[in-house]
């Protein structure tokens, strides 16, 4: 047989979270299987930065192996019709290492099926491809953290809705909702501060951005947070500001 592509075991994919910014918070799972990647994929803005590639960088330092890096080309937009297009142009790269039998690592900012641009390659990848998901901290359990604020507890429910819809549906949440995680607050942040101001929670908030990095801003007295756009790596923590009655009492379920 001359057919050399038919005698080389496929190769695998493999999506890392690699948590919300500190190296630290990459799992020594992502740690791993970054070293050991033949390929390591992500994404880039135009000036060919890359947030996950910053944060995954210690994993990096092999002085033996010699990784393929490769940079997708991203322009941060709404805009689906240019993201779909990187996508796929990204997706057929990566199916070009997978033919060669490479182990291609796709680095995640926070988790990767969490809001996370992988959902979009791993849809696209040939059904021949094996794949894998290694989970990374997501910037939300990490906002709690620092805050050292208890997400929920006992009975109290809990909602993760994007700064991105309607008013009605933000005030749904935060009506209905112990505790809501509100993300891409960025240049929606006023609209945001109103509809807390509307629903009665502005008291129970917090305003978190670029956690666990260098710039890192938490502003826990909304009254101190300027009525404009933020950064795109910002979120609000929304929690019931009194522990419940019964987590003093026995409680039959
Ligand atoms: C496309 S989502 C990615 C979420 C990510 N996969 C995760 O698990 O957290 C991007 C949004 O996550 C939030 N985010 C991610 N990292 C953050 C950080 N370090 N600080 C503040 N917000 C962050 C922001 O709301 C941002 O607009």
């Amino acid at each position: 047989m001359n057919d050399l592509a038919s005698t080389v075991p496929n190769g695998l994919f493999i999506g890392v979270g690699v948590g919300p910014g500190d190296p630290e918070l990459l799992t020594l799972k992502a740690y791993r299987a970054i070293q050991h990647a033949d390929v390591i994929c992500y994404l880039e803005n135009e000036s060919g930065q890359s947030q996950s590639l910053d944060i995954a960088v210690e994993a990096l330092k092999d002085p033996i192996k010699q990784q393929l890096h490769l940079g997708v080309r991203f322009a941060m937009s709404r805009e689906r019709v240019a993201a779909n297009a990187a996508y796929d142009k990204a997706i057929g790269q990566i199916h070009a290492q997978l033919k060669q039998g490479k182990t291609v690592v796709f680095l995640c900012e926070g988790d990767p099926l969490f809001f996370g641009s992988f959902t979009y390659l791993l849809e696209r990848l040939d059904s021949q491809y094996a794949s894998k998901v290694i989970p990374g901290i997501p910037a939300f359990a990490a906002a709690t953290a620092e805050l050292q604020l208890p997400l929920t507890v006992l009975k109290q429910s809990f909602a993760v809705i994007t700064g991105r819809h309607s008013d009605a549906k933000i005030k749904a949440a935060l009506l209905e909702h112990d505790a809501v995680v509100i993300m891409k607050a960025g240049i929606e942040r006023p609209r945001l501060l109103t509809l807390l101001k509307e629903t009665k929670r502005f008291d129970d908030a917090n305003y978190l951005e670029y956690i666990s990095r260098d710039k890192q801003k938490i502003i826990r007295d909304l009254n101190d947070l300027e009525m404009s756009a933020g950064p795109y790596f910002s979120l609000f923590v929304i929690t019931r500001q009194e522990i419940p009655k019964e987590a003093n009492q026995d409680v039959k379920a």
